[in-house]
This record gives structure tokens, sequence and C-alpha cells, in this order.
């Protein structure tokens, strides 16, 4: 038989499925006749970024006719600052997505194992298969937390990568610190650990893994954090990473030149410099949790505390059931199906009246419900 170009495309991307972000605003408003659709499915900040952006866009003095500086030396200068870090410690990418996959472009070969959590962020499964690499999922625990015993035990000769999502997407669970450390101490140092801590600015917990303490301390652990959640500049597509040098050279190596755009750069750069915003943020999400969880008390509905700005609630009803009885009703999760959790939903916390609205559709969403197809028997 003859073969096609497309017969010659690489067998680990032949069957990957294309990441489903979600259905636009536009398109649900049209395909629903609604006027208003409040999106609660991406955990974007609903309070937006710093009115600082505005001012530096209307100000900014950068032609867009030249290249992005490279480097990102301004916004690594301020980052280093920040962090009282040297700046040979930070990398910047186009979002912390691309973050992952120069990782895996880095360690992965074909066959080649990567650890992570089940559930947790889908980016990592899509990465690690694109490569060619194996992914070994770990269940989390009963308590929803990862199980670290059990991925310090699932290292293998062939383990590369180990990410270890904290606050976990989609459970908001974040790991304790002791624990953090006892398995940092235990994985081998020529396995990369990884923490995503996109959501890391949300935390309240005392007891969370900070990390930046310990990156002198372990050359194979890598921080990942974002612009896109709390900055509320996730369209303008900035992460960086934290951690060994080398590591960082190696990742700069193999990444486009311009990965950063121009107007990205100095978004990021004035955003970071409004910690003021970034707090103001914090404080409205916690309110809005406390709302919610009272909210869904009072519906005697299970959920999982969170330490992000998102969280996982047990409906009792199929998740893409609930999915489209919200959409017609104007609100748009995200089904906790693609996680593998069946009757779950993760709702972003929203403005007051986001989430007042999300309250009311979903109570009347279950005082509708009887149809025989909306349960779920899985316990997932
Ligand atoms: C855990 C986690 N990591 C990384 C990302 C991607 O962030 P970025 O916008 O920086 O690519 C997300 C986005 O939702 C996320 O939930």
């Amino acid at each position: 038989m003859v073969k096609t170009l497309f017969d010659r495309v690489k067998n680990s991307v032949k069957d990957l499925k294309k990441y489903q972000p979600g259905k636009g605003l536009e398109d649900i408003k049209d395909e629903y006749e609604l006027d208003n659709v409040i999106k609660m499915s991406s955990n974007e900040n609903p309070w937006s970024h710093s009115r600082k952006i505005k001012n530096m866009i209307h100000k900014s003095k950068k032609g867009f006719n030249k290249y992005p500086d490279s480097d990102c030396s301004c916004l690594k200068k301020a980052l280093a600052n920040f962090y009282n870090l040297s700046r040979d410690k930070i990398f910047i990418g186009n979002g912390s997505d691309e973050i992952i996959d120069l990782i895996m472009s880095l360690f992965v070969e074909e066959g080649e194992e990567v650890i992570y959590a089940d559930p947790t962020f889908i980016k990592y499964r899509l990465a690690v298969k694109s490569r060619g690499g194996k992914s070994v999922k770990v269940p989390l625990t009963e308590d929803h937390v990862h199980n670290l015993d059990k991925m310090a035990a699932a290292v293998t000769e062939k383990t590369k990568v180990i990410f270890i999502c904290d606050p976990n997407n989609p459970t908001g669970t974040t790991t304790n610190k002791r624990q953090v450390e006892e398995f940092i101490d235990k994985v081998p140092s020529d396995v990369l650990i990884v923490i995503d801590q996109a959501y890391y600015e949300y935390v309240t917990d005392p007891n969370y893994f900070d990390g930046l303490e310990y990156l002198n301390k372990y050359p194979n652990l890598i921080l990942l954090r974002t612009f896109s959640k709390i900055y509320g500049l996730a369209g303008l597509r900035v992460g960086y990473g934290l951690g060994n040098s080398k590591i960082i050279d190696l990742l700069n190596r193999i990444r486009s030149p311009f990965n950063v755009n121009t107007l990205a750069q100095e978004a990021a750069e004035a955003a970071l410099s409004d910690q003021n915003h970034v707090q103001k943020c914090k404080k409205k999400n916690k309110e809005g949790k406390t709302f919610l969880y009272q909210a869904l008390e009072d519906l005697l509905l299970e959920y999982i505390p969170t330490q992000g700005n998102f969280i996982l609630i047990n409906t009792g009803i199929k998740a893409d059931v609930i999915f489209h009885k919200l959409l017609s009703r104007g609100i748009i999760i995200r089904p906790g199906n693609i996680f593998g959790l069946s009757n779950w939903i993760r709702v972003t916390i929203g403005r007051e009246y986001d989430n007042k609205k999300f309250i009311s559709a979903l109570e009347n969403v279950l005082l509708t419900r009887g149809e025989k197809n909306d349960y779920c028997n899985e316990n997932t």
C-alpha cells in the first residue's frame, strides 16, 4: 500500500486529542440565545489585571516593528529582585504551558517515564504523550492530595520527570511542606521534580511548600509560576520557571528565540510591580470562597476545600449533563469527566455577582433534576 505523508506522522502524535479549551463566549451566546454568559471554567482572574497595565500600554514606547527582547531582560531583572534570586535561575516562557512542553523536550525520549498525580492538570498527559513518553499516574489519596509516598515508590530507571501540581488542578489541594521535603530527599537526584505553582499566590495555608529556599539545595527542582492567574494576564501568555541555572540554560537553548512578545514582557513587569492588586484579588477570592462554601453546604453538596481560585464540587449528576444545563442558564463550568470525575464539576471562584448567579443556576438545576440519565453511579 502506498504510504501518505500522514502515515509518516510520529506515532506518539497520531492518536493525540486536541486540548479542549471549551467554547468561546460568543458561540455560546449564539447557541443558547443568551445576552450574558459567565465564564467560570478556566480559572482566570475575574477582577482582571492591575490598572497599571492599561497605563503601561498607553505609554509604551516600544515599537512593535521590532522583535521582542529575546532574553526578557527587564522582566527577568524585576523577578530577580522580587525573589532575590540571580537572573540565571529564571526562565520566562510563553505561559507555563510552554515550559512544561520544553521540559518534556529536554528530558523525555520514547518510552521514558513521567510521574504525575491522577487527577491533575491535563496538560502533563498531552506533553508526555506527544514526546512518546509514558505517563505513570499515581492516584491522589482519599483526602484528594498527592500521594507522595506512592509517587516516590513509582520511580524507576526510566523515570525522567515528576510533576507535582500544587495547588492541584482540579482539586485545589496543596501538599504539606514537611512531606514535600521528605519526598524530594527520597527522589534520586537525576530525576527532575517540577512543582507547578500556577495558583501559588492564592494559597493561605501556612504549611504550604513555597519551594524558593530549596532551589540551592536541590538542583533537580524547578518551580513553575505564571502571570495568567492572579495577575490576570492569561491572554498575554507569560509564565516562568525558577530553578537550577544549568537547567535554565538548557531550556534557553531549545526555546524559540522570541517566545515572549514585547507587550507581554512589559505587562508582566507592570503586573509584578502592583502587589496591592495581587493582595486585593487574593482577599476577594477568599470572600468568594467563603460565600460558595456556605451556599454549597446549604445545598447539601460535597466540595473539596480549595487553596486555589476554583472549587471541585460533587453534584451527584453526570458532569456533562450538568455542564449543558448550566450552559443553557448562561454559566460555563468545567465538567469533571475530563479529569475522570464523572459527577463532579470544577468552578472558578468569580465576582460576587457571578458566584450568586452560579449558585442560583445550580439550585435551579438540582430542583429540576430527576431525569434517569442525570445520575451517575460512579463515585469517583
Ligand atoms: C496547574 C496549571 N499549570 C499551568 C497552567 C498553565 O498556565 P499558563 O497560562 O501560564 O500556561 C494552568 C492553567 O490553567 C494550570 O492550571
